[in-house]
């Protein structure tokens, strides 16, 4: 393929390195004389390992060329690869000021040429970017079908970008609505297994995984600060904590929908948040923990009083299924908010009976929810059959059962991702989806 590579930063050096070490015919285009100059001469803009030998192979191989000529490098292609930088304004805001001049000056090329072209934008740009731009800048172009546009962000880790390029640890291709992208040549530039979203998908993923990522260094490091105060060894703590592939280096966890609770989880990060406090550590990370749980509880029940119904059921009560354990339960924390509101709740869990229930759980319902037992019904059936509301968290009714007592006028708020309650006859929306 004949591919253009606009930006000759980590990322448009390296991407045009391995394509062009792939067989394909490359040129690459910044906005600086010198680094033009350069590239077109073999010679590397960046230190990375591998880059120098390919670069030359490419060039000695006539697969590589530069210029600061934008018209003619969208002229002599069929891709154009945007990696051109994206940095943060002083106020912390995206600036994408050099996506919207280098895609005015392409979508100008493409104008005066008549000819078709394929955008495949790998800057990194919040959600919404590409849209903007296609509805925007590139509306014509796209409205006659001249361009065709792509979201496709980069993974590469700068001192094994070469390695990570030819292995990528994702491959995802942003399309306008999530559908397999009409051109192979996409799914080849890109390789691997790709996962394909619409453009807002893929513009999330790549912030989700930096998010991720810095999350995990402050983790860490949090730790490491707690770890040293107490004369401890961050580094082992960590080494161990991490041999956990079942909890903790894991998807476990890693799943939107009920806030944390449980008899463990609340109380413990509140201890060791007090013990930092006590310690006078700084440990914001920590301090947040629950903050950013509360917020999620706040939202799920500000979604159920959103419906503007008064008659609200609850399918599991307990923190999770196949427990009795009420302890630190969102369920119980909702239902017990929804009821000093004035709504009619009913509930139904088949691990709860309360001739059963003795000791803490005993207390908490006695203490917490008096009129529990009041609301407990003996079978989900029940529950559907007088909810306006069905508040799923468990999945303690059969799919037959619901199948057969779903009714359109109802609304069902999935807590733990049952997408098939999505196919019956009511009202369906999830906690985060
Ligand atoms: N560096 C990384 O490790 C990495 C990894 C993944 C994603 N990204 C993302 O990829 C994008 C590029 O990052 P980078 O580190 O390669 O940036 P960079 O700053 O190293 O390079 C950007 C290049 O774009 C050029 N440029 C700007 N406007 C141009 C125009 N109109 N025409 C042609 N060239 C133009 C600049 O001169 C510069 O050489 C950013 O959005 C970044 O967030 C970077």
């Amino acid at each position: 393929m004949n591919i253009s590579v606009f930006g000759l930063g980590y990322v448009g050096a390296v991407t045009s390195a391995c394509l062009a070490e792939q067989g394909h015919r490359v040129i690459g285009v910044d906005l600086h004389a010198a680094k033009v100059a350069a590239f077109g001469r073999g010679q590397s803009p960046i230190i990375e390992p591998e880059i120098d030998a390919l670069l030359q192979r490419a060039t000695d191989g006539h697969l590589l060329g530069a210029t600061l000529d934008v018209h003619a490098a969208v002229v002599e292609t069929d891709v154009s690869i945007i990696c051109v930088g994206t940095p943060s304004l002083p106020s912390g805001r995206l600036n994408l000021d050099y996506v919207h001049k280098v895609t005015a000056q392409i979508a100008k090329a493409i104008r005066n040429s008549e000819k078709t072209h394929i955008l495949l934008y790998r800057s990194t740009m919040l959600p919404g970017s590409t849209r903007a731009l296609v509805t925007g800048m590139l509306a014509d172009l796209v409205a006659s079908g001249q361009v065709r546009v792509y979201y496709c962000p980069e993974f590469l880790r700068e001192g094994t970008a070469v390695k990570d390029f030819r292995e990528p640890s994702l491959v995802v291709i942003g399309t306008q609505d999530g559908a397999p992208p009409a051109d192979a040549a996409v799914c080849e530039i890109m390789g691997g297994q790709p996962s394909i979203l619409a453009w807002e998908g893929a513009e999330m993923i790549k912030y989700s995984c930096n998010y991720f990522h810095a999350l995990k260094v402050g983790f860490a490091n949090e730790i490491g600060r707690l770890c040293k105060h107490l004369g401890e060894d961050g580094t082992r703590v960590m080494d161990v904590l991490c041999a956990d592939t079942r909890l903790n280096i894991s998807r476990y966890y890693m799943k939107p929908g009920n806030p944390y609770g449980g008899s463990c989880l609340p109380k413990d990060v509140s201890a060791l948040k007090s013990f930092a406090r006590q310690e006078n550590l700084s440990l914001p990370l920590l301090e947040n923990t629950a903050a950013t749980n509360a917020a999620h509880q706040d939202l799920f029940v500000s979604l159920i009083e959103g419906k503007a119904k008064r008659r609200i059921g609850f399918l599991g009560l307990a923190f999770k299924a196949d427990t009795d354990d009420l302890r630190g339960s969102p369920m119980v924390a909702a239902a017990e908010t929804l009821l000093g509101r004035g709504y009619e709740l009913c509930i139904y869990d088949p691990h709860l009976n309360l001739s059963r229930l003795i000791g803490a759980n005993e207390q908490q319902i006695l203490a917490r929810m008096p009129h529990l037992a009041q609301l407990l019904k003996q079978s989900a059936e029940e529950v559907l059959q007088s909810s306006e509301v069905i508040v799923v968290s468990q999945k303690c009714a059969s799919f037959e059962t619901l199948q057969e007592m779903a009714r359109p006028d109802q609304i069902v708020i999935d807590v733990n991702g049952w997408r098939e309650l999505k196919d019956l006859p009511w009202q369906y929306e999830g906690i985060c989806w």
